[in-house]
Order: structure tokens, then C-alpha cells, then sequence
């Protein structure tokens, strides 16, 4: 059993330029030390991880965060969008809909 009660992995991933999108050049690398900083600001450090992480998967949509246990995915962030989901989902529990990622029905 994890010793944290929730973790969030963000994707830091940052290809080369005029290779296929990826996350690093879309401020993914402020997004992951912005959610560390709040983490650290609520006395979470505790209960709540936030790392960065390679390649999530739906690198168009970037930038990806991903939620667990419960697997709740936000794609397309911005710095803007992280003060609500520390204040809705990391405080309160609860996610913040319009930033939820839907995987398409099929992906392997
Ligand atoms: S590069 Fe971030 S999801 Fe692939």
C-alpha cells in the first residue's frame, strides 16, 4: 500500500523540435514545480506526491497530469488551470471536469 493517498505524475517529456508535440515545451516543467509548491504551501507532503514523468501517451493533448490512485487524467493545461485543481481536486477531492482527458475508445 502506497504511503501517499494520492500522486500526481506530470509529464515532463520534451522531444525535439519539429518531431512529434510532447509536453516539457509547453510549461509542463512549471506546472509539476507550481503543484510541488502548493503541495509543500498546505502541509500535504505527507499525503500527496507530485512527480515528473516520461511520456504519458496522448502527447497531442499536452500537457498531461495524471491522478492515482484514482486515475484522473487533465490534458491540455495551463499555468492558469492549477490553482483550481489544488483548490477542487487536491484539497476538496474533487476534479475539475472541464479538464478532464477522455481516452478514446480505442487505444491499445
Ligand atoms: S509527451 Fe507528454 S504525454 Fe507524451
Amino acid at each position: 500500500m502506497s504511503k501517499f493517498k494520492q500522486h500526481y505524475f506530470v509529464c515532463i517529456n520534451a522531444r525535439p523540435p519539429f518531431t512529434k508535440p510532447s509536453c516539457g515545451p509547453q510549461n509542463s516543467n512549471q506546472i509539476l514545480i507550481l503543484l510541488q509548491e502548493e503541495v509543500e504551501k498546505h502541509g500535504l507532503l505527507n499525503d500527496i506526491k507530485v512527480t515528473g514523468c516520461a511520456c504519458l501517451g496522448p502527447c497531442e493533448e499536452g500537457p498531461v497530469l495524471v491522478v492515482y490512485p484514482e486515475g484522473t487524467w487533465y490534458a491540455n493545461l495551463t499555468l492558469e488551470d492549477i490553482n483550481e485543481i489544488v483548490e477542487s481536486h487536491m484539497l476538496q477531492g474533487q476534479p475539475v471536469r472541464r479538464l478532464l482527458y477522455d481516452w478514446p475508445e480505442n487505444v491499445d
